[in-house]
């Protein structure tokens, strides 16, 4: 069995965590690593369907999104979390609550990821129709020491993923293409 272990991807909306929680879930699975997804949307609308966006329901969204990810880790999954993940305090707790933790910073500027707007919310939150939205009036206090830095406005998601796994296979947290074993 594997060992267990957490990436969490955070970053704004529209920075780019879904569509790389994507790319790399697939990668792991076709080395046959044991790998699940938490997409914050997901989430939402399934686990966290009761929450809104004030700290307080994000916070026990994350600590939700921290308890499933810690049962998987401990039973040897890797799991891929996409969640914005905005606050430091939640970070820190969730580094204890779930040990392996390697967290990936999608570094995207606010006016990049407005100009995506892929589902139309930023729109809508500059509108004034949704509130404490993240970057508009809801901080996101930027990971100090992140394991992995991304620039998804500077890097495509293939050059992203590759960059992630090597960071992994370099710190000996994944096993190199080249260590496993032949089917
Ligand atoms: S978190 O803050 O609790 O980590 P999470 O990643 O689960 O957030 O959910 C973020 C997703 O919810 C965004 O990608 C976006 O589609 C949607 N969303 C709806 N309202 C907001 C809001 N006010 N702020 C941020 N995202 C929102």
């Amino acid at each position: 069995m594997n060992k267990g272990l957490c990436i969490w991807l955070m970053g704004l909306s529209a920075s780019g965590k879904t569509t790389l929680a994507r790319l790399l879930a697939q990668e792991l699975d076709r080395r046959g690593i044991q790998v699940e997804v938490l997409d914050g949307d997901q989430v939402r609308s399934n686990l966290s369907q009761d929450l809104g966006f004030t700290r307080s329901d994000r916070e026990t969204n994350l600590r939700r999104i921290g308890l499933v990810t810690r049962l998987l880790v401990r039973h040897g999954a890797v799991v891929v979390v996409a969640a914005i993940c905005p606050y430091k305090n939640i970070r820190q707790e969730l580094r204890g609550e779930i040990g392996e933790l390697v967290e990936v910073y999608l570094d995207c500027p606010l006016e990049v990821c407005i100009r995506r707007d892929p589902k139309g919310l930023y729109r809508r939150a500059l509108a004034g129709e949704i509130g404490h939205f993240t970057g508009l009036d809801d901080p996101f206090e930027v990971p100090s020491r992140p394991e992995i830095l991304i620039r998804t406005d500077q890097e495509n998601p293939q050059d992203s993923l590759h960059r992630i796994l090597a960071v992994l296979e370099a710190r000996r947290i994944l096993p190199a293409p080249s260590d496993l074993p032949l089917p």
